[in-house]
């Protein structure tokens, strides 16, 4: 099966090819990234300090058409020539492409000067994520599954990077399930209870701020420019080099008896930190430590309660967050401390961030099962969450 995917659900609009043999969690089942185009906005955001709603839905608006063909030219499945729009499909495509004046002009230039690609079906994030972002992958997709006659797949955010973690190489990594997933990005922090592929339950989640965007706020508040979680680990590195920590800050939750968490509190502890003396660059790699430290700290000891609690074998750790080394140390050490034999999986570092190569995957997945969208219906979800829209349990 050859799969287009699509992502935009937040700062990076996404375009991958992948091509799957076998049955998705068989061991017969590999993939192969034939073409695979990712731009990230971050320089259009830098100067709001986080993504602006409107500028990224402008800026995957744009971006699109021209990352399909590039990941098509890169599959050596982009052919120019006379695209099959009939004035009927002319007509649907304009009332799929209403609203958006960008993606519109895009699309429709795209789709006539190219000859519809030898694809099976088509893959889009249609949530969680920022609603007016999504929307320009969901109506994109539909655009094209219309014009080239493709079935869609509406696919989960969180599920994707689940699943990218999930895999090494070109096949999905041979563990037993459950597994204990613990998902961390700019949006989510969330620990699952992974039952089978497409099963999942949710045993906690932030009660407010994601881990990320915790990252992020507490980054702005040390003046370090956005995406801040990169740039916290690395000055906490650098402290962590110099010797022991100078500051500690809280661990919210920590203790308590569920698998929720809460960053609000911790990064208004850091604030008083900051605001009680000069903030100079030593300064910042204490606090930076200080933070980290407590961040990892929850998230590496409520996970490893649920690994126990649930006797699991594996742990599967994804989101942008997951990208941090830290946290991959961190609870590397304490699960062999603990549960000896229990492995952690992480994606390769360069998919930890949002790509299309992540939705391709459960896009493979619920094509096979024959779980096919709706084109005339299918819609952004911005809340959607992960049990409820995932809930086959
Ligand atoms: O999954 P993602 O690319 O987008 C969302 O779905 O939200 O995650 C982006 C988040 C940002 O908050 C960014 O600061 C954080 O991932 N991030 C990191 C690191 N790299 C990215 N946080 C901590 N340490 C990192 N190395
Ligand atoms: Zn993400």
């Amino acid at each position: 099966m050859r799969i287009l995917a699509i992502e935009t659900s937040c700062d990076e609009t996404g375009v991958c090819v992948m091509e799957a043999e076998g049955t998705f969690g068989a061991p017969d089942f590999r993939f192969k990234v034939l073409g695979d185009a990712l731009l990230s906005q971050i320089k259009h955001h830098i100067e709001y300090g986080g993504v602006f709603p409107d500028v990224a839905k402008r800026e995957h608006a744009r971006a699109l058409a021209p990352l399909m063909k590039t990941a098509l030219t890169e599959a050596h499945m982009y052919t120019a020539g006379a695209g099959l729009v009939t004035p009927d499909m002319h007509t649907q495509l304009l009332q799929i492409l209403d609203r958006e004046d960008d993606l519109r002009t895009q699309m429709l230039a795209f789709l006539d000067t190219t000859v519809p690609a030898e694809i099976d079906t088509i893959a889009v994030t249609t949530g969680p994520g920022l609603e007016p972002a999504l929307w320009q992958g969901v109506n994109a997709a539909r655009a094209l599954a219309t014009a080239w006659h493709k079935p869609l797949v509406a696919v989960n955010h969180m599920e994707g990077h689940f699943m990218l973690a999930a895999t090494t190489d070109d096949h999905l990594t041979d563990a037993s399930f459950p597994m204990i997933t613990l998902l961390i990005s700019g949006a989510h922090c969330d620990l699952i209870l992974v039952k089978d592929w497409g099963m999942y339950e949710l045993l906690g989640q932030t009660r407010d701020d994601a881990i990320g965007e915790a990252f992020d706020k507490v980054a702005r508040l040390l003046e370090l420019p956005y995406p801040g979680g990169p740039q916290i680990s690395r000055l906490a590195a650098l402290d962590r080099e110099r010797g022991e920590a100078v500051i500690t800050l809280p661990r919210p939750m920590i203790h308590q008896d569920n698998y929720d968490f809460s960053f609000a509190g911790l990064k208004t502890e850091t604030r008083k930190i900051v605001q009680s003396e000069p903030l100079t660059e030593e300064r910042k790699m204490h606090i930076a430590r200080a933070f980290e430290d407590a961040a990892v700290d929850v998230l590496v000891t409520k996970t490893l309660r649920a690994v126990e609690e649930h006797g699991v074998q594996t742990v599967v750790v994804g989101g942008g967050v997951s990208a941090n080394s830290y946290i991959k140390t961190e609870l590397k050490r304490r699960l062999d401390a603990k549960v000896p034999g229990v492995i952690a999986l992480f994606p390769p570092l360069s998919r930890a961030t949002d790509n299309a190569v992540m939705i391709a995957l459960p896009g493979v997945f619920r094509a096979q099962k024959g779980d096919f969208a709706d084109i005339g219906t299918l819609r952004a979800y911005g809340n959607k969450r992960m049990h409820g829209y995932l809930g086959v349990i």
